[in-house]
Protein backbone atom coordinates (compact mmCIF):
# COMPACT_ATOMS: atom_id res chain seq x y z
CA UNK A 1 0.00 0.00 0.00
CA UNK A 2 1.53 2.91 -0.74
CA UNK A 3 1.88 5.61 1.82
CA UNK A 4 -0.30 8.11 1.26
CA UNK A 5 -3.18 5.88 0.81
CA UNK A 6 -2.41 4.75 4.61
CA UNK A 7 -5.70 6.02 6.83
CA UNK A 8 -4.83 9.27 8.43
CA UNK A 9 -6.31 7.87 11.81
CA UNK A 10 -3.96 4.77 11.62
CA UNK A 11 -0.80 6.88 11.35
CA UNK A 12 -1.88 8.64 14.34
CA UNK A 13 -2.75 5.85 16.08
CA UNK A 14 0.65 3.98 16.09
CA UNK A 15 2.54 7.51 16.64
CA UNK A 16 0.50 9.10 19.15
CA UNK A 17 -0.47 5.79 21.33
CA UNK A 18 1.96 2.88 20.08
CA UNK A 19 2.18 -0.46 18.62
CA UNK A 20 -0.99 -1.83 20.59
CA UNK A 21 -3.17 0.31 19.54
CA UNK A 22 -3.34 -0.43 16.37
CA UNK A 23 -2.94 -4.43 16.90
CA UNK A 24 0.65 -4.22 16.60
CA UNK A 25 4.12 -4.93 18.78
CA UNK A 26 3.59 -3.18 22.90
CA UNK A 27 7.43 -3.28 21.98
CA UNK A 28 6.06 0.20 19.88
CA UNK A 29 6.56 3.47 22.76
CA UNK A 30 4.17 5.57 23.01
CA UNK A 31 5.56 8.90 20.89
CA UNK A 32 2.42 11.23 21.83
CA UNK A 33 4.19 11.55 25.51
CA UNK A 34 7.39 12.54 24.12
CA UNK A 35 6.72 15.03 21.12
CA UNK A 36 3.53 16.13 22.39
CA UNK A 37 0.17 16.88 20.23
CA UNK A 38 1.55 19.08 17.85
CA UNK A 39 4.69 16.96 17.39
CA UNK A 40 2.53 13.99 16.55
CA UNK A 41 0.75 16.24 13.87
CA UNK A 42 4.09 17.41 12.14
CA UNK A 43 5.28 14.33 11.59
CA UNK A 44 2.06 13.17 9.85
CA UNK A 45 1.87 16.57 8.09
CA UNK A 46 5.38 15.86 7.09
CA UNK A 47 5.07 12.30 6.12
CA UNK A 48 1.62 12.97 4.16
CA UNK A 49 3.31 16.02 1.70
CA UNK A 50 6.85 14.17 1.43
CA UNK A 51 4.79 10.70 -0.13
CA UNK A 52 2.38 12.79 -2.69
CA UNK A 53 2.60 12.07 -6.05
CA UNK A 54 5.51 9.32 -5.09
CA UNK A 55 4.77 6.31 -8.01
CA UNK A 56 3.33 2.94 -6.54
CA UNK A 57 6.17 1.38 -8.41
CA UNK A 58 5.96 -1.95 -6.28
CA UNK A 59 3.33 -2.98 -4.43
CA UNK A 60 5.27 -4.01 -1.14
CA UNK A 61 1.39 -4.54 0.47
CA UNK A 62 2.40 -5.79 4.11
CA UNK A 63 6.26 -4.91 4.23
CA UNK A 64 7.16 -8.04 1.24
CA UNK A 65 10.02 -6.06 0.35
CA UNK A 66 11.38 -4.71 3.77
CA UNK A 67 13.99 -6.75 5.14
CA UNK A 68 15.61 -8.36 1.59
CA UNK A 69 18.88 -8.24 2.07
CA UNK A 70 21.09 -6.28 -0.99
CA UNK A 71 18.11 -3.67 -1.95
CA UNK A 72 18.59 -2.02 -5.59
CA UNK A 73 19.61 1.60 -4.38
CA UNK A 74 18.87 5.12 -6.28
CA UNK A 75 19.54 6.86 -3.79
CA UNK A 76 21.16 10.12 -4.90
CA UNK A 77 25.03 9.62 -4.52
CA UNK A 78 26.72 12.21 -1.95
CA UNK A 79 28.96 14.73 -3.41
CA UNK A 80 32.64 13.83 -3.82
CA UNK A 81 34.13 15.98 -0.79
CA UNK A 82 31.36 13.84 1.36
CA UNK A 83 32.25 10.53 0.16
CA UNK A 84 35.32 10.78 0.71
CA UNK A 85 34.83 11.97 4.48
CA UNK A 86 35.41 8.79 7.43
CA UNK A 87 34.02 8.57 10.54
CA UNK A 88 36.68 10.81 12.58
CA UNK A 89 35.63 8.76 16.22
CA UNK A 90 36.40 5.94 17.06
CA UNK A 91 34.59 2.71 17.09
CA UNK A 92 34.11 2.23 20.53
CA UNK A 93 31.10 1.04 22.84
CA UNK A 94 30.46 4.46 23.94
CA UNK A 95 30.10 5.84 20.40
CA UNK A 96 27.69 2.87 19.56
CA UNK A 97 25.90 3.29 22.60
CA UNK A 98 25.02 6.86 21.98
CA UNK A 99 24.10 6.37 18.29
CA UNK A 100 21.63 3.79 19.72
CA UNK A 101 20.22 6.22 21.88
CA UNK A 102 19.56 8.31 18.99
CA UNK A 103 18.39 5.57 16.52
CA UNK A 104 15.43 3.87 19.02
CA UNK A 105 14.61 6.96 21.05
CA UNK A 106 15.97 10.65 20.42
CA UNK A 107 16.55 11.79 16.85
CA UNK A 108 14.10 14.54 16.34
CA UNK A 109 11.57 14.72 14.31
CA UNK A 110 11.21 10.95 14.21
CA UNK A 111 13.81 8.23 15.90
CA UNK A 112 15.01 6.36 12.97
CA UNK A 113 13.52 2.96 14.55
CA UNK A 114 9.99 4.22 13.45
CA UNK A 115 11.68 3.07 10.14
CA UNK A 116 14.16 0.99 9.90
CA UNK A 117 12.65 -0.65 12.95
CA UNK A 118 14.60 -2.08 16.57
CA UNK A 119 16.70 -4.95 14.57
CA UNK A 120 17.94 -1.90 11.94
CA UNK A 121 16.49 -4.46 9.52
CA UNK A 122 14.04 -1.59 7.51
CA UNK A 123 11.35 -3.45 9.32
CA UNK A 124 10.03 -0.50 11.57
CA UNK A 125 6.31 0.23 11.96
CA UNK A 126 5.84 2.51 9.13
CA UNK A 127 8.73 1.16 6.89
CA UNK A 128 6.20 -1.53 5.32
CA UNK A 129 4.73 1.26 3.81
CA UNK A 130 7.29 2.84 2.20
CA UNK A 131 8.33 2.12 -1.12
CA UNK A 132 11.37 2.41 -1.93
CA UNK A 133 11.99 0.39 1.47
CA UNK A 134 13.58 1.49 4.16
CA UNK A 135 17.55 0.49 4.72
CA UNK A 136 18.66 -3.09 5.99
CA UNK A 137 21.40 -2.19 8.14
CA UNK A 138 21.76 -5.87 9.22
CA UNK A 139 22.59 -6.49 5.60
CA UNK A 140 26.90 -6.47 5.75
CA UNK A 141 27.29 -7.40 2.40
CA UNK A 142 25.07 -4.83 1.08
CA UNK A 143 25.89 -2.01 3.74
CA UNK A 144 29.89 -2.76 2.89
CA UNK A 145 29.82 -1.26 -0.06
CA UNK A 146 28.52 1.58 1.03
CA UNK A 147 30.94 4.36 2.45
CA UNK A 148 30.80 6.43 5.46
CA UNK A 149 30.83 10.01 3.87
CA UNK A 150 27.26 8.74 1.85
CA UNK A 151 25.32 7.22 5.24
CA UNK A 152 27.01 10.90 6.58
CA UNK A 153 25.40 13.07 3.71
CA UNK A 154 22.00 10.65 3.56
CA UNK A 155 20.91 11.12 6.99
CA UNK A 156 22.05 15.45 7.30
CA UNK A 157 19.97 15.89 3.71
CA UNK A 158 17.82 12.82 3.42
CA UNK A 159 16.73 10.74 0.45
CA UNK A 160 14.71 12.93 -1.78
CA UNK A 161 11.61 11.64 -3.11
CA UNK A 162 11.59 9.05 -0.45
CA UNK A 163 10.69 8.30 2.88
CA UNK A 164 14.25 9.23 4.24
CA UNK A 165 13.37 12.74 5.50
CA UNK A 166 16.70 15.13 6.64
CA UNK A 167 18.16 15.16 9.90
CA UNK A 168 19.38 18.75 9.31
CA UNK A 169 19.56 19.76 13.07
CA UNK A 170 21.33 16.57 14.19
CA UNK A 171 24.84 18.23 14.98
CA UNK A 172 27.62 15.89 13.34
CA UNK A 173 29.04 14.33 16.33
CA UNK A 174 25.56 12.77 16.63
CA UNK A 175 25.52 11.17 13.03
CA UNK A 176 28.77 10.03 13.36
CA UNK A 177 27.89 8.24 16.48
CA UNK A 178 24.31 7.07 14.33
CA UNK A 179 26.60 5.80 11.58
CA UNK A 180 29.12 4.00 14.37
CA UNK A 181 25.78 2.28 15.81
CA UNK A 182 24.57 1.41 12.21
CA UNK A 183 27.88 -0.17 11.36
CA UNK A 184 27.13 -2.15 14.71
CA UNK A 185 24.23 -4.10 13.14
CA UNK A 186 25.69 -5.10 9.91
CA UNK A 187 25.89 -9.10 9.71
C1 LIG B 1 10.00 8.00 7.91
C2 LIG B 1 10.86 6.86 7.68
C3 LIG B 1 12.34 6.97 7.99
C4 LIG B 1 12.94 7.48 9.11
C5 LIG B 1 12.29 8.08 10.34
C6 LIG B 1 14.35 7.31 8.92
N1 LIG B 1 14.62 6.71 7.73
FE1 LIG B 1 16.45 6.29 6.95
N2 LIG B 1 15.60 5.59 5.26
C7 LIG B 1 14.25 5.51 5.02
C8 LIG B 1 14.03 5.04 3.67
C9 LIG B 1 12.70 4.81 3.00
C10 LIG B 1 15.31 4.84 3.10
C11 LIG B 1 15.65 4.38 1.68
C12 LIG B 1 15.94 5.62 0.83
C13 LIG B 1 16.44 5.34 -0.54
O1 LIG B 1 16.36 4.20 -1.01
O2 LIG B 1 16.96 6.28 -1.17
C14 LIG B 1 16.27 5.19 4.14
C15 LIG B 1 17.65 5.12 3.96
C16 LIG B 1 18.58 5.42 4.92
C17 LIG B 1 20.02 5.30 4.75
C18 LIG B 1 20.72 4.78 3.51
C19 LIG B 1 21.50 5.80 2.70
C20 LIG B 1 22.10 5.18 1.45
O3 LIG B 1 22.91 5.87 0.79
O4 LIG B 1 21.80 4.04 1.09
C21 LIG B 1 20.57 5.68 5.95
C22 LIG B 1 22.05 5.72 6.29
C23 LIG B 1 19.50 6.05 6.84
N3 LIG B 1 18.30 5.88 6.18
C24 LIG B 1 19.68 6.44 8.15
C25 LIG B 1 18.65 6.88 8.98
C26 LIG B 1 18.85 7.38 10.32
C27 LIG B 1 20.18 7.41 11.04
C28 LIG B 1 17.63 7.75 10.79
C29 LIG B 1 17.30 8.41 12.12
C30 LIG B 1 18.12 9.57 12.50
C31 LIG B 1 16.66 7.45 9.75
N4 LIG B 1 17.31 6.93 8.68
C32 LIG B 1 15.30 7.70 9.86
C33 LIG B 1 13.24 5.86 5.90
C34 LIG B 1 13.42 6.48 7.13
Amino acid sequence: MPFEKLPMEYLYNVINHGGPAVGKSPNMPYWGLTMGQQGVADVIAYLKVTFKGIPDVTAVGDGAQAGVCVQPRKTAKASEDFISKTNPFPFSSHSIQAGKELFLRTAQPIACVMCHGEQGDGKGLMGAALVPPPRNFTCGMMMREIPDGQLFWIIKNGSSGTGMMAFPGLPDEQVWQLIHYIRSLAK
